[in-house]
């Protein structure tokens, strides 16, 4: 039974390749934000304007819970499922994560193109923007590096590049 958790920072490719490498696995793709608006019949925005982040927090626990019964599944986390409660503890035994390693400009570039969709970002300026990626990102490592698997993710863009990314994922977890 194959259950993977990509764990990382908003920007760093977790839908990306976790969609990549499921169908190039055969396996099932589940976005964890992307299950939790299913769920909840709203947006991650909404959620976080209407109810806080520490209500969004405890729901995203409970939907990392639900999707880590499934199996042979991949499970993109958001940037901050492993951070909260012992979410990254749980994840470690119920299954193999994996962090996604992105440079702080490839995370400056590609969050700068997608920031408004996420409430956390939403309105920074650029400057504010790279201040959060290094105060947050700081703060988060420690759980970050509690991970079993650690890959590379700054070369996402082109399809080639994806199909790379896949091939390192998939050498690093037959190891
Ligand atoms: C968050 C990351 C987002 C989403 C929410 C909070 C975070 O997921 O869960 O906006 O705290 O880093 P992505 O990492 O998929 O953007």
């Amino acid at each position: 039974m194959i259950r993977i958790f990509l764990i990382g920072f908003m920007g760093c490719g977790k839908t990306t390749l976790g969609r990549a490498y499921a169908k190039e696995m055969g396996l099932s793709f589940v976005d964890l934000d992307w299950y939790i608006e299913e769920r909840f019949h709203t947006s991650i925005q909404q959620l976080f304007s209407e109810r806080g982040e520490e209500a969004f927090r405890k729901i995203e626990q409970r939907m990392l819970h639900e999707v880590a019964e499934f199996e042979n599944v991949v499970i993109a986390c958001g940037g901050g499922t492993p951070c909260f409660y012992d979410n990254m503890v749980y994840m470690n035994l119920q299954g193999t994560t994996v962090f996604l390693d992105t440079s702080t400009p490839t995370l400056l570039r590609r969050l700068k193109l997608a920031q408004s969709s996420r409430p956390l970002l939403a309105g920074k300026t650029e400057e504010e923007l790279l201040q959060y990626i290094l105060t947050t990102l700081e703060k988060r490592m420690p759980y970050y590096k509690q991970v079993k698997l650690k890959i590379n993710a700054d070369y996402l863009e082109s399809r080639k590049q994806i199909a790379t990314a896949v091939a390192t994922l998939k050498n690093a977890l037959e190891q």
